[in-house]
């Protein structure tokens, strides 16, 4: 008995300190110490031992038991060093790099969801895309659009001057001069793009925010075709038969002149800080070119008429989806963007 369990030990030494991997190291385990093992078998025997030699036989069996189960943890630990040694040769891991990150990948802006929904309508109603500079010329932005030097209606748009006449621009309707100069007429075009203006902000009104300017150049153009696209961009975007009403407003580039409000879905018209108490809000004006500006665009107004809109995209884009104040959207708050997922 005693030559069997030292040779058992020996054996499995030998096994143990040879084998290549985890799993290996636990086969042998299983064969020596399992329920069916072969020392396993030999404590179970010690009871036909005689019973002199017994308590012998049965510390020796356990001594090698011992001393097979620490060799299995010092293999263990021996197999696990050279695999973090061998990554790191074969893999060049660089532990000081800094981390993966993780579904970091960004969403449209709501603004600029809108702007590209709005594009599409038009675009389906056959509008050309047009683009426009921030920073344009004091004539573009002001005088070609019938509103001269000294003329009071340049304080409704109060803004920032850059050297050599230039401004950043208070609307996108300077992009109607560069539209009628580039395009020949008849043509239908709409430009978004930002806009700047000295203001003082609140819930409605921000220094820096978006505008859709839409121009139709033809002849006989009417009030009707305005109506139309006009509506037809509110319900689509709004996705609803929306309430809006028009009501006359001046601008010296437009006659006549139009100011088409949408019922506040802020409040349902009951009244609060972004419709400025009185239900409604300020969208959408526009109306018919004006000659002179026709003429600073180079088309002949005894020919071509037009009709002209500015949105306020910033404005609808809050009705859309129900947001209480325009300068989250240049907050940068990730809450706020993460809505719009
Ligand atoms: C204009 O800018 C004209 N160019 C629009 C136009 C175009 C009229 C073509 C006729 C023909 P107004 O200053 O009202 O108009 O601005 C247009 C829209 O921009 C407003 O109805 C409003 O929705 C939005 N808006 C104006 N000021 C601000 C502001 N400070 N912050 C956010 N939105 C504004």
């Amino acid at each position: 008995m005693e030559t069997k369990i030292n040779t058992l030990k020996n054996q499995a030494l030998f096994e143990i300190e040879h084998a290549t991997s985890h799993d290996a190291l636990k086969a042998i385990e299983v064969k020596i110490l399992g329920k069916k093992g072969v020392l396993t078998d030999i404590l179970k025997g010690l009871k036909d031992v005689a019973p002199g030699e017994r308590p012998k036989m049965g510390s020796l069996a356990n001594l090698v038991k011992n001393e097979i189960l620490a060799a299995i943890e010092k293999q263990k630990e021996h197999l696990s060093e050279n695999y973090y040694t061998s990554l790191e040769q074969t893999q060049w891991i660089d532990h000081t790099l800094p981390g993966k990150m993780h579904n970091t990948m960004g969403t449209l802006h709501p603004i600029s969801t809108i702007q590209l929904k709005i594009e599409e309508i038009f675009k389906s109603m056959g509008f050309y895309i047009l683009d426009g500079p921030d920073v344009e010329t004091e004539y573009n932005n002001f005088t070609a659009l019938n509103i001269p030097e000294h003329h009071p209606a340049r304080d409704m748009q109060d803004t920032f001057w850059t050297t050599g006449s230039h401004v950043l621009r208070t609307h996108t309707s300077p992009v109607q001069i560069r539209g009628m100069k580039k395009l020949k007429p008849p043509f239908r075009a709409i430009a978004p793009g930002r806009v700047f203006r000295h203001e003082a902000t609140d819930a409605a009104h921000d220094n820096t925010f978006y505008q859709i300017e839409g121009l139709m150049v033809d002849r006989n153009v009417s009030l009707s075709h305005l109506i139309f696209s006009m509506k037809t961009l509110i319900d689509q975007i709004m996705e609803q038969d929306s309430e809006v009403r028009l009501r006359p407003g001046y601008f010296p580039f437009v006659e006549p002149g139009f100011e088409l409000d949408m019922k506040c879905k802020i409040c349902g018209g009951n009244g609060c800080s972004v419709c400025k108490h009185v239900g409604w809000i300020e969208v959408l004006p526009c109306g018919l070119v004006h000659p002179n500006v026709l003429r600073a665009g180079g088309i002949d107004p005894s020919e071509f008429s037009g009709y002209a809109f500015g949105l306020g995209l910033d404005r609808l884009v809050m009705m859309k989806y129900g947001i209480h104040d325009i300068r989250y959207f240049h907050s940068g708050d990730l809450n706020f963007l993460k809505q719009f997922v």
